[in-house]
């Protein structure tokens, strides 16, 4: 099936209590790693690429690589989407070059200001037939060059949904609850310790989710930051050579209740960089005689692949509803 927009996803995972997996692309094996596993595992899902990711691999490559997975596993539903979108000129240019779904995150502007951006995104995809996601609220961590403290980052306002859905026309939203970008989601002084000494970072609000939910009843909220980092790929890569000290994610029983209620997205990037990370340090560390790219790269896929397949089945619950 060609490339679908993200509308009939969300329809069923909001009624099946389930969310759809968002997962960043950057080259050939990430692709390749998701879509095996999610054709494996019958499940639809949403590829995204970032700004950085256009900047790295190149625009034209990375829809390539996206459609040579649609092609390769025809059975499930895929959606190519811009995330974290900066400005018009950006969404147009996905909208104009095959995405079927763009973000614009005007979240750190004013609130007229992010209206206005996101309302003229939103009336030029529609015109193309691709769906907007925008942001109210304001994660911390990083995403692309900017930098959110957490001192500077700030929750959802419930108060504020409704208005801005009705005059953006969005599809989906995106809500701050907690999470937050990269690897290093709260500071130790954030979170406890538990008796192994690894930090167990504050729970979501779900209440911000629950007032967000009932002033949108039926509309489809989007969970950015949500990699949980597995504290295993944290030590294959402290074991071998890196340096991730107190690196804390978001706790995946968490991330499945919030997918059990109306978070029908949930981003997933920094899980997947660990393992691709963690694997190429241990094979480094184990065949220092290696230099073909291939031996390397294989095992980092195949890693990428199991974790996925992790996320589907028991976090997202998206396994079998493609
Ligand atoms: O939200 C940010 C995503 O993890 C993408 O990261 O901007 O480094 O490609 P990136
Ligand atoms: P993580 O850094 O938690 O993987 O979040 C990714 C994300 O939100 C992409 O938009
Ligand atoms: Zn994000």
């Amino acid at each position: 099936m060609p490339l679908v927009t993200s509308t009939e996803m969300f329809k069923k995972a909001y009624d099946g209590g389930y969310a759809i997996g968002a997962f960043n692309v950057n080259n050939m094996e990430i692709v390749q790693a998701i879509t095996e596993a999610c054709a494996e595992e019958k499940s639809p899902v949403i590829l995204q690429v970032s700004k950085g990711a256009r900047a790295y691999a190149n625009h034209t490559y990375l829809v390539k690589l996206v459609e040579a997975a649609v092609a390769e596993c025809p059975g499930i539903p895929v959606a190519l989407h811009l995330d974290h979108g900066p400005d018009f000129a950006t969404c147009k240019s996905c909208i104009d070059g095959g995405f079927t779904s763009v973000m614009i995150d005007c979240s750190s502007m004013p609130f007229e200001e992010n209206v206005k951006i996101t309302k003229q995104v939103v009336e030029y995809a529609h015109d193309h037939g691709v769906v907007v996601e925008a942001e109210l609220g304001t994660l911390a961590g990083v995403e692309d060059d900017v930098k959110v403290s957490a001192a500077d980052s700030s929750y959802t306002r419930p108060e504020e949904v409704q208005e801005f859905v009705e005059k953006t026309g969005c599809d989906s939203l995106a809500i701050a609850i907690g999470t937050s970008h990269g690897a290093y989601k709260f500071t130790a002084d954030q979170c406890t310790r538990n008796e192994k000494g690894i930090l167990v970072p504050p729970p979501l609000r779900f209440d911000v989710l629950e007032e967000v939910s009932k002033r949108l009843p039926g509309f489809p909220i989007v969970l950015h930051g949500s990699s949980s980092v597995p504290q295993d790929y944290v030590k294959m890569i402290n074991d071998n050579g890196g340096k991730m000290p107190d690196a804390v994610g978001i706790p995946e029983e968490q991330l499945r209740k919030a997918a059990s209620l109306s978070v029908c997205k949930i981003n997933i990037d920094s899980d997947l960089r660990l393992a691709m990370t963690g694997t190429i340090r241990q094979f480094m560390a184990e065949h220092p005689d290696k230099f073909d790219p291939r031996e390397y790269l294989k095992p980092a896929r195949a890693n990428i692949k199991e974790l996925v397949r992790h996320k589907l089945k028991n976090v997202l619950g998206c396994a079998g509803k493609a």
